[in-house]
């Protein structure tokens, strides 16, 4: 039933998880697991971003007129922006926003895989939404994102929410626009999932969420094949958006008035890899020429490959704001190779020092993951040790989620779920007291902020971001509002900081 053409299936059958990279199998070999894997090779078909990119254009066809359309989204910021475009390609075909599920035309679901816990979430609301639309058999009910790339999910949807009435996947996001068109005379579920990255659309319409900060796509995919992730299988293998595409989008935003940027990709330090004739911190100069932009933030960045260049490109150009996420997911060596992430704690710690050094005022954010296979109570302390060596500024804790065709849910050693959970909270207790106390140095202080909007839980006040990306709470006129500030902290806080106006500053480059 399944027809392939050009690395695109056509059914809801699919993906080959068993595609691991050469670097997953050594070490996977190290651990005698290796036998449990068959490697096929991956195409590796080294497209140039200019063979890619689509030649095209996308028809809009109008069939949203006087409908609304309603899109859920989890997991990453790459995730949120495709969110963007598609609203966008929706607002083309004259969709307007619902107000709530019941009143929406289209709800469509933008997933994601990383971890079990939000996949069991989306099926959860997926299945509330049966009554609805038994209730208005014209709703459209879409599912896009990192889940509808997993064969076990589509099966899923095939078997259990056949009234789901389009599945697409990361790769083919711009068709969107010919599936709701499709749906609208199908009673079956179309599932048009890409099992490889085709062409690259650009120029495609984007709804960005406001004015003062946007994302920008550079690259997409993951060659990383980190043994615990799902990623390089939902989104595919790195390829890297043209400089001059990247930097014609950050004109054309700067123009539109955005004054912040963030570049997107799962990891831009391994920016232009393919491309050969530039990296990331080339990249990033460019970025900073750019007037009216007046801070460059970017994630998410991996400690391998975090070169020299790119540290001395983040401490000389002005716009780069001086904050660095840099997962470390463990401080033991043993279980840092099992999860094949290419470096030593040894090293982690070093570039650290290398890169507080170059910028001194960096914060520096990660994520850890505890109970992977195989990590003990002593490799755990290790983790909390490197915690409390680094001082970071914030982490992102989870616990080790297996996914289903990822190499390390065949590591025999599985740590037990109620010692994972205790791991987790010492490991939060220790993050948290750190977080506070490194805010709590900063009562009395007097910081540039660039204020963004209302706050998102009090709209009485307003938000802003440290240039290190530290929110700040504050009452001041909402004709501030995409204005820098100087602001006064009050009362730092585990999270956030409150503070009062001092001044507003002039706008750089006006
Ligand atoms: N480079 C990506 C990382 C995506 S996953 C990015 O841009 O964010 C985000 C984080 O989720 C990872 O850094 C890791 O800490 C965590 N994660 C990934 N797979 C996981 C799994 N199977 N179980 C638990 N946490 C996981
Ligand atoms: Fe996942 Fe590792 Fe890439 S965490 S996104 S495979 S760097």
């Amino acid at each position: 039933m399944s027809e392939v053409r050009d690395g695109i299936i056509r059914d809801n059958k699919g993906i080959d998880f068993n595609k691991l990279h050469e670097n997953t199998l050594n070490v996977l070999s190290a651990d005698a697991q290796s036998e449990d894997f068959e490697l096929i090779p991956v195409k590796d078909p080294r497209q140039t971003m200019e063979e890619m990119k689509s030649k095209y254009a996308i028809r809009f066809p109008k069939i949203g007129v006087g409908k609304t359309y309603l899109i859920k989204t989890y997991g990453c910021q790459m995730n949120e922006h495709d969110t963007e475009i598609m609203a966008g390609m929706l607002r083309e075909m004259g969709y307007t926003p619902a107000s709530g599920v019941d009143d929406a035309d289209f709800i469509l679901f933008n997933t994601c895989a990383v971890r079990e816990n939000a996949e069991d979430k989306v099926f959860g609301e997926i299945g509330r939404l049966k009554p609805l639309k038994r209730k208005n058999p014209e709703l459209i009910l879409g599912l896009s994102g990192c889940m509808a790339q997993e064969s076990a999910v589509r099966e899923m949807v095939a078997k259990t929410y056949p009234y789901i009435d389009i599945v697409f996947g990361t790769h083919n996001i711009h068709q969107l626009p010919e599936l709701l068109e499709q749906a609208k005379h199908s009673q079956e579920t179309i599932f048009e999932v890409w099992e490889q990255a085709g062409e690259v659309v650009e120029n495609l319409p984007k709804v960005r969420e406001h004015g003062v900060r946007a994302w920008v796509n550079i690259q997409y995919g993951c060659n990383k094949y980190c043994t615990y992730c799902i990623v390089p299988y939902t989104r595919g293998r790195e390829r890297s958006r043209l400089p001059e595409d990247v930097v014609a989008e950050v004109r054309e935003l700067a123009k539109q008035g955005y004054k912040e940027i963030t570049l997107l990709g799962q990891n831009v330090n391994d920016y232009g890899i393919d491309l050969k004739t530039v990296d990331f911190a080339d990249l990033l100069r460019m970025v900073n020429e750019v007037e009216g932009i007046e801070r460059i933030r970017f994630t998410t960045s991996n400690p391998w490959n975090f070169t020299d260049k790119l540290i001395e490109t983040i401490a000389k150009c002005d716009k780069i704001a001086e904050h660095i996420h840099l997962p470390v997911q463990s401080g033991n060596n043993y279980v840092l190779r099992r999860m094949n992430r290419g470096y030593t704690r040894e090293y982690y710690l070093e570039l650290v020092g290398k890169i507080r050094q170059a910028i001194p005022d960096v914060s520096l954010t990660t994520d850890i993951i505890v109970g992977f296979p195989g990590e003990t109570e002593e490799m755990f302390q290790d983790t909390l040790s490197l915690v409390r060596e680094v001082r970071f500024d914030n982490a992102y804790t989870f616990i080790y989620s297996p996914r289903k065709g990822t190499p390390a849910t065949r590591f025999r050693d599985q740590v037990p779920e109620e010692e994972a959970k205790d791991r987790l909270q010492r490991l939060m207790d220790t993050q948290y007291a750190i977080s506070k106390e490194i805010n709590m140095k900063m009562k009395d202080q007097v910081v540039e902020v660039l204020i963004e909007g209302e706050s998102k839980t009090n709209p009485d006040v307003l938000q802003g971001r440290m240039r290190n990306n530290k929110l700040v709470l504050f009452q001041a006129p909402r004709d501030t509002v995409g204005k820098l500030a100087n602001i006064r902290i009050m009362e730092p806080q585990t999270w956030l900081l409150k503070g009062e106006l001092v001044e507003v500053l002039e706008e750089v480059g006006v």
